[in-house]
């Protein structure tokens, strides 16, 4: 057993939001070197909310984070520099520069992106705005990742790309877990796919974590997961009994 201060990222009854008012409240979670760890639940949940709060873009209202080992109120680009790395839920390619470019205000090698995705060698060149959702996303993580953070936070890398990036996407975040030890948290609407990579997965629901267990475990129970955690926010019945 790992001591909790061996933890690369753990939060303590974590409470954050905007402002006063929290939308995450009491989420206790970690995140171990060499772990993928998904986490999911519907939209307005909290995970964004979450992510940026573990990576300082938020304060905390309540309760405590850890990055290696010690307490942390450091803004977010002082935990870059101590390996925290972050891919937002905002799409950050420069669209107006090309792939290589973009690589290069990163400070990253190409060789280093190309290790990674070996299909962006060839379009190194290309205005990164004409390059597809999926390649654009490759080129993304590959920048993250060549600055060989120890923690990776993902949020919704996968959004909106077709099935067969998707899985591309999640399986090169598998392996960077596992070849590099880098400890990886990630946010994931492609749920069913993101168990299949996943060592660890909390739900979330309405700002807290509603369960949480392997990926095995969880990918058990989807059907219900599903059902239950994931369908959304629940809607005002307004069905009216039928009238014939
Ligand atoms: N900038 C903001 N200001 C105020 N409330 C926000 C802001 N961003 C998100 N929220 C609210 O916080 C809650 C959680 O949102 P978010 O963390 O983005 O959820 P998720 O990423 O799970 O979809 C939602 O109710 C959302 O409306
Ligand atoms: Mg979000």
């Amino acid at each position: 057993m790992k001591t909790p201060e061996g933890r690369l990222l753990e939060c303590r009854a974590l409470s954050a939001g905007y402002g006063p008012v929290a939308v995450v409240h009491d989420v206790d979670l970690h995140v171990e070197a060499g772990e993928v760890v998904a986490l999911i639940g519907p939209n307005g949940a909290g995970k964004t909310t979450t992510l940026l709060t573990l990576a300082g873009e938020l304060p905390t209202i309540a309760g405590e984070v850890l990055f290696r080992g010690r307490v942390t109120k450091a803004p977010l680009f002082r935990r870059a520099r101590d390996g925290m790395g972050f891919v937002t839920e905002e799409r950050s390619v420069f669209m107006a520069l090309t792939a290589e470019e973009n690589l290069r205000v990163a400070g990253v090698s190409r060789a280093d992106a190309v290790e990674l995705f070996p299909e962006l060698e060839a379009l190194m060149g290309r205005t990164a705005g004409l390059l597809s959702g999926g390649e654009q996303q490759m080129l993304t993580l590959a920048r993250a990742v060549a600055r060989a953070p120890k923690l990776l936070l993902v949020d919704e890398l996968s959004l909106g790309l077709a099935p067969v990036i998707v899985k591309r996407l999640l399986q090169t975040v598998r392996r960077v877990a596992s070849d590099r030890s880098t400890g990886i948290l990630l946010v994931e609407q492609h749920v069913r796919q993101a168990l299949h990579i996943a060592d660890r997965v909390y739900v979330m629901q309405r700002g807290r974590i509603v369960m949480s267990g392997t990926g095995q475990e969880v990918h058990g129970r989807i059907d219900e997961i599903e059902a239950t955690y994931l369908s959304g926010p629940r809607e005002e019945s307004t069905d009216q009994p039928p009238t014939r």
